[in-house]
């Protein structure tokens, strides 16, 4: 990793929403936390034809409405955004991206900063590839003047074929360590934490395994529905979305073995290992172990939510998945035999990410007389929000007798010093500038990850019959996932109770 280098961020696609809800913010942050370098420079790049002004006023406006910094005046938020520059481009006409790199070169020598740019590309996936072609002819990924890094955002592909693809096309244009694919789940802080709940703890990693531990469960739950992304939304669905991506990174780093040290590789390579070692889903099995839901319209509290299907941009007949929760093993020497469950899902109950370690109950159940029923030690990590670790054991009852109670030892992360927890975007835009690419994923995890993800796919594609379960907004998502479970009486765990007045579930 590098020291902290002068350098010029170009964000593409900054007319955008992603620009205004969370990268201006998060740069903004990093300048007023002073993590940016001594001399640095933003320009925004677009279709829009905006002056700089125009672009200067629409920041000014994010940063108002999204920026999470406590001091937001006028004087502060206009000295950050009178620096912004905008250039109107055609992203596949050469033309601009000539005019792109005199800019860039006008930049640098005013303000006497070396050539390292950095760009973002926050526009639909369907552009990285001429973004980047016409951005290499220009020669503005050309590193003899100063590194030239290129940040993504997922989807990276659509499928093992175009994932595979994708990768291609960035290689012959620049080299892995040039790109940067964001997954924000990487870059909460939270997710990190497991590493060193796992690895800096003796008490924990000799229980971490397949001797002690009965199944883990991963709930990436959120409470809104697609809100104004139902057009992409209905291409993609929660397999895509969610799953292939930041649920995955999150088994990748709760069953990784020890990585030999920090470095990005030595991290990223365990993760690699822990996808290779996912035990294939059979197309056959499917049904089975992989269980889709779409919400469907329903009461809460008394008020109306619209349906899945009645939302802007989405097909009136759309089998698109909003819940999906799958059951897999991983078959190595630590986990051989223990069910992993995950499951992530739009309009939920509430918003909730979180990894629950079920450990094995004790061989032999002393207090069976006095225990309704024999509980198992559950150590839950939550990612977000009041993120934190709970364990929950049992304890003695005070009075006679040896009544067992189940009890909580709870862990927030805000009670441990007194600043804020920063946001994703910060983290990972400050790593990008360090060019430290630990928390961003590599080639080989997204293809490992779509190739385990593939016969879902392919089942999906190829077998109407497979069912999609209709559940009402404000639920856990189809009851059928319940079934997923091994054990007698065992379910996920609920952080709350179902919020739909009128529950009726169907099959659509
Ligand atoms: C994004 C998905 O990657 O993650 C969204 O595209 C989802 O559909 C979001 O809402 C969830 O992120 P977070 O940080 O709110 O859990």
């Amino acid at each position: 990793m590098e020291n902290l280098k002068n350098l010029i961020i170009v964000i593409f696609g900054a007319s955008g929403d992603l620009a205004s809800r969370k990268l201006i913010p998060a740069i903004f942050s990093l300048k007023t936390q002073k993590m940016m370098p001594e001399k640095c420079s933003l320009v925004g790049v677009g279709r829009t034809n905006f002056s700089n002004e125009d672009f200067r006023a629409k920041m000014k406006e994010a940063l108002m409405t999204f920026s999470e910094e406590k001091d937001k005046s006028s004087e502060i938020i206009e000295s950050f955004t009178d620096e912004l520059r905008y250039l109107q481009v055609d992203n596949s006409g050469a033309e601009s991206y000539t005019r792109l790199r005199s800019l860039l070169d006008t930049i640098s020598g005013e303000k006497g900063i070396e050539k390292n740019y950095i760009f973002y590309l926050a526009t639909p996936p369907s552009l990285y590839e001429v973004i980047s072609v016409n951005l290499s002819n220009a020669g503005l990924l050309d590193q003899k003047e100063g590194f030239r890094r290129v940040i993504i955002e997922k989807p990276f592909g659509y499928d093992l074929e175009s994932g595979r693809k994708l990768n291609c096309t960035l290689h012959e244009l620049m080299s892995e360590d040039q790109i940067f694919r964001i997954d924000h789940y990487l870059g909460k802080e939270t997710v990190q934490n497991l590493l060193v709940t796992r690895f800096a703890n003796g008490m924990f990693e000799p229980l971490w395994n397949r001797n002690y531990i009965h199944r883990v469960e991963i709930t990436s739950s959120e409470n809104i529905g697609v809100e104004d992304r139902g057009g992409y939304y209905d291409s993609s669905g929660a397999l895509r979305d969610m799953v292939q991506n930041h649920l995955l990174q999150m088994v990748g780093l709760t069953a990784m073995e020890p990585p030999s040290s920090l470095d990005a590789n030595a991290i990223r390579n365990e993760v690699l290992k822990v996808f290779q070692s996912l035990q294939p889903i059979r197309e056959e099995d499917v049904p089975n172990q992989v269980i889709r839901g779409q919400y469907t319209s329903s009461l809460i509290r008394g008020e109306c939510v619209a349906g899945y299907r009645d939302e802007k941009g989405v097909a009136r007949d759309s089998r698109t998945e909003t819940y999906v929760a799958i059951k897999f093993f991983i078959n190595n020497w630590r986990w051989g035999g223990v069910p992993f469950y995950i499951r992530t899902g739009k309009r939920l109950p509430t918003r909730v990410t979180e990894i629950v370690v079920h450990f094995k109950p004790t061989p032999h159940h002393l207090f069976r007389r006095t225990m309704e029923k024999v509980s198992a030690n559950q150590l839950i990590i939550r990612i977000q929000p009041d993120e934190g670790i709970l364990l929950k054991f049992d304890m003695k009852e005070p009075g006679a007798g040896f009544n067992v109670k189940n009890v909580n030892m709870d862990f927030h992360y805000k009670d441990l010093a007194d600043i804020r927890v920063p946001s994703a975007y910060v983290r990972l835009i400050a790593d990008v500038m360090l060019g430290d690419s630990t928390l961003f994923s590599r080639d080989d995890e997204v293809e490992t990850a779509w190739k385990f993800l593939e016969p879902v796919q392919r089942a999906w594609a190829n077998n109407p019959s497979i069912k999609v379960y209709g559940y009402p907004a404000g639920t856990w998502g189809p009851e059928h996932s319940n079934d997923l479970i091994e054990g007698d009486e065992l379910t996920w765990r609920y952080p709350c109770k179902n919020l739909a007045d009128d529950e009726l579930y169907c099959e659509l």
